[in-house]
């Protein structure tokens, strides 16, 4: 059977997406009995049909936007026809949800586009088009709904449809099937209405029932990203995943991406047995010869067409997250089945999403649309978006809290990692560390200023050195002197401030150095940042950790006096926030220890 399509519906709140979709699921008779009696019930309480049955409640499945009225999270829902099989993903209208749009569009191949022919193409209606375009959606149907409203204005239809066919030509939509509706008598939408003797088209359901969408990956060899590697015993190994392009069959030869290994396939591996062939969509275990090494997150690919493999790349991105993006953040990127760490290097511009145009953008807020570039920590293997959705769509996440903020499509490599190597040198850490007779590490001393950092470091490097250590201190005022003098206190240049530093002391504890490391470090998402540069227990996170009001107190270099009298913006602790660690490694509080007393502290714990 042919796999169903697959499509989004997207439009304006209030165009009548939920009513259309209502109309197209009864009609084909995909309703049972109990379900209508149960929208029955509810059309009385939340319809706005009066006492007739409401149709968009079928499909408005949570009860919270029932109770709001208004469409909140993605609803899939599959049905078929004699014809076909479909699946429509219902993504919201309300902009403040966009994000779940994205997510709809990202597995659908077309997309039904709503607008009230009353209305027009509005903002969300353009912003709708483009993201579905963004995720891939290359076939679009305007239907131009409540065509009775206007006793089906032939020319209100087509200003309309002419409207929105520049929109979609300048966004790079080539196909868009126009067709005026009513969805609340289905008239169009399931059976022709008689009064468009001037409309020559098919309903829209016949449209989505005959239209051909050719997958993109089509004519692409076999690729394979592992979900993961399956080893019940001594003597299978088996790697799990699903086909995302080309075929495959028993004695293929294939190579790992990104290591590059060659291997042959020995046997696939299918739920129902072992298959002699395997195809783009299918899930499956591949077993190999010889028996490589693979992780979750390699792929799979035929031997002669290998992926390129990257960690610089220009990218579209859709901001969703509530705080902004921020260049030089570390967040998590998933790119198909990979996960590595990921930051935006430059924010390329902003793009208007009602004209188009392109803005220059220190940040982008919930809903941008962005062109961005990215780097990642590790090179990984891809495809560009336009050429396999699976390979080229990824996801950024917050460190801290574990939120989505951010999907987008990688357009190209900047810079093939492939050009850019690191090299093992014979003189390494260890021998360094050896030389030094001491263990490297970096101690990380955060807090807010005045909270006791400076003291505390300078008495810690002396006691190290009276041991006889190698050291190093890093110190924010110091630094700030040189290597970091181009960057002031807004977010995004403490972000900085505190990559340059971790990287740095990475290089000084590579050398061999203990690197005391003393910075304000505001940031959760910055100071894990700085962990993940070092091995697990080379790092140790120390909050200096003295209330606001102490510190102001203090106030050494009268800088909080100049902060309440705002002769200094976005100082820590008064007008700009300090993050207080979630689970340092050592907690000192120097309202109750002496400088004295928390060295010691740290001095047992480094033993
Ligand atoms: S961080 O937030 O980016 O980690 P860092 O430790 O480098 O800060 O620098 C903090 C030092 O800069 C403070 O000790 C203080 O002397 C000085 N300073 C000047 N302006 C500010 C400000 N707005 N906020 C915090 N510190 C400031």
């Amino acid at each position: 059977m042919d796999p169903p399509l697959r499509f989004v519906l997207c439009g304006s709140v209030d165009d009548g997406k939920s009513t259309l979709i209502g109309r197209i699921l009864h009609d084909c008779g995909q309703v049972f009995r109990d379900q209508m009696e149960g929208v029955a019930e509810d059309s009385r309480r939340y319809g706005t049909q009066g006492d007739a049955t409401d149709l968009a409640l079928l499909m408005d499945g949570l009860q919270d936007e029932r109770e709001q009225g208004i469409t909140i999270d993605v609803a899939y829902r599959g049905f078929e026809t004699a014809r076909r099989r479909f699946i429509v993903a219902d993504a919201p209208g309300h902009e403040q949800y966009t994000r779940n749009m994205a997510t709809g569009a990202s597995t659908a191949q077309l997309g039904v586009v709503l607008a009230d022919v009353r209305k027009g193409v509005l903002p969300q209606t353009a912003r709708h088009t483009r993201i579905a375009a963004m995720f891939g959606v290359r076939h679009i149907v305007l239907a131009v709904n409540k065509m009775d409203l206007v006793r089906w204005d032939r020319d209100a239809f087509e200003s309309i449809a002419s409207a929105y066919r520049v929109l979609a030509a300048e966004i790079g939509i080539a196909q868009v099937a126009a067709i005026p509706v009513c969805a609340l008598t289905g008239e169009n939408l399931t059976r022709p209405s008689e009064r468009t003797q001037w409309y020559a088209g098919p309903t829209l359901l016949a449209h989505l029932e005959t239209v051909q969408v050719e997958p993109r990956t089509a004519g692409q060899p076999f690729r394979i990203p592992v979900q993961y590697v399956n080893r019940p015993n001594a003597d299978f190994r088996g790697y799990c995943g699903r086909v995302v392009s080309g075929a495959v069959k028993p004695g293929d030869r294939v190579r790992i991406s990104p290591a590059g290994t060659p291997a042959t396939v020995e046997s696939i591996v299918a739920w129902q047995g072992t298959r002699e062939r395997a195809k783009r969509g299918d899930s499956l275990t591949l077993t190999l010869q010889p028996e490589v090494d693979v992780t979750r997150g390699d792929v799979i690919e035929a031997a002669d067409r290998p992926l390129e493999v990257a960690d610089q790349f220009q990218a579209r991105i859709l901001w969703m997250g509530d705080e902004p993006l921020t260049v030089g953040r570390q967040y998590r990127l998933k790119l198909h089945t990979r996960e590595v760490g990921a930051t935006v290097t430059r924010i390329r511009h902003r793009i208007d999403v009602s004209d188009s145009s392109q803005l220059a953008a220190p940040h982008l807020y919930l809903n941008d649309l962005g062109i961005v570039n990215l780097a990642t920590s590790r090179p990984v293997p891809f495809a560009p978006f336009d050429e396999c959705a699976a390979l080229g769509g990824f996801m950024l996440i917050d460190r801290a809290t574990n939120a989505t903020v951010g999907a987008g499509t990688l357009t190209f490599a900047l810079m093939r990692a492939a050009n850019l190597e690191w090299h093992d040198f014979d003189v390494d850490g260890e021998v360094r560390a050896e030389l030094k007779r001491q263990r490297p590490r970096c101690l990380w001393l955060t807090g807010l200023s005045a909270s006791g950092k400076s003291t505390i470091a300078n008495l810690l490097e002396r006691h190290l050195v009276t041991e006889g250590r190698h050291t190093y201190l890093l110190d924010g005022d110091n630094v700030r002197h040189g290597l970091n003098r181009d960057l002031g206190f807004t977010e995004a240049d403490r972000v900085e401030n505190i990559r340059r530093v971790a990287e740095v002391a990475r290089l000084m504890v590579d050398a061999g150095l203990i690197v005391i490391v003393s910075f304000i470090s505001p940031f959760q998402s910055e100071r894990d940042f700085a962990r993940s540069l070092f091995e697990p227990d080379d790092f140790m996170e120390i909050f200096v950790d003295a209330s606001v009001e102490a510190c102001a107190a203090r106030d050494p270099k009268g800088l909080y006096a100049k902060a309440k009298r705002g002769e200094i913006r976005n100082f820590t602790g008064i007008d700009s926030p300090y993050e207080r660690p979630e689970r340092p490694d050592v907690h000192l509080n120097t309202e109750k220890l002496s400088p004295e007393e928390c060295v010691e502290v740290v001095m047992r714990r480094l033993a």
